[in-house]
């Protein structure tokens, strides 16, 4: 199956100022570029509006998308709202209390997708989760806003990380076998391992956070898309770059 992963698009209101960026005409690039790996899936891991969820910048995005013609999900970041977001794309029957959680079968595989608009796994999502990887035989495929592992970049580990971490690394680790996870929400590109939790963090559509700083800093403004090849029991992923619009 190939995926295109697209994260942290930050989208604002119209007009509204963010950063000198141009998130739209990002996003609207970055859908581009996405096309031409040809992916049979789409996934937007989160962070789709700039501060909190709007209705109408979730209309803007759904029209972007519908227009692309590819199959995609949409997931709830901690700047988002799961419940405008799920009314606006018409996906009210995966809330579960006001969580967006859910699995999707792809190409004979479960990809699960969690909610961490909190900055947590709720219980009730947590008892789901297990539920689910109880079922699956094999790896498994998460997509999660916040990564469930700290990643080395200081600002975001100490500030922004997943705040029930230790509770959901039990439930991943306990897995009898790989779970590669696909993460957003820091504003970085990462790989972490810790046994068998392979966590790859992807890049924002919007900027990159410096990864040595124990202080907010841009570390710069190109934007990125993970682009994931699962086939014949062969994951290969890799992160592709473009150029962001800014105005400074
Ligand atoms: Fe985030």
């Amino acid at each position: 199956m190939r995926i295109v992963q697209i994260t942290d698009l930050h989208v604002g209101r119209e007009g509204e100022e963010t950063y000198g960026v141009d998130v739209r005409a990002n996003f609207r690039k970055i859908l581009q570029a996405a096309r031409q790996w040809r992916p049979e899936y789409l996934v937007l891991s989160g962070d789709l509006c700039y501060r909190d969820g709007d209705v109408a910048i979730y209309h803007w995005i759904r029209e972007q998308l519908d227009e692309l013609g590819i199959p995609y999900e949409v997931m709830s970041g901690n700047h988002d709202d799961p419940v405008l977001l799920a009314q606006a794309f018409e996906r009210e029957d995966l809330l579960k209390d006001s969580e967006l959680y859910f699995a999707r079968q792809v190409a004979s595989r479960t990809i699960i997708f969690l909610d961490t608009t909190t900055g947590l796994v709720s219980g009730q999502q947590q008892g789901w989760l297990r539920e689910q990887l109880q079922q699956l035989e094999q790896e498994a495929m998460i997509f999660m806003h916040h990564p469930p592992l700290e990643a080395g970049v200081p600002f975001m580990d100490s500030k922004h990380a997943l705040r029930n971490r230790s509770e959901v690394q039990a439930i991943l680790l306990a897995h009898p076998f790989n779970v590669h996870i696909f993460s957003g929400h820091y504003h970085v590109e990462k790989a972490v391992r810790k046994q068998n939790l392979l966590v790859h963090i992807t890049p924002s559509c919007f900027f990159q956070i410096g990864q040595h700083s124990e202080q907010f800093q841009v570390d710069h403004y190109r934007i990125g898309l993970r682009a994931i090849n699962w086939e014949n029991g062969v994951m290969m992923n890799a992160v592709h770059y473009l150029n962001g619009e800014v105005q400074r």
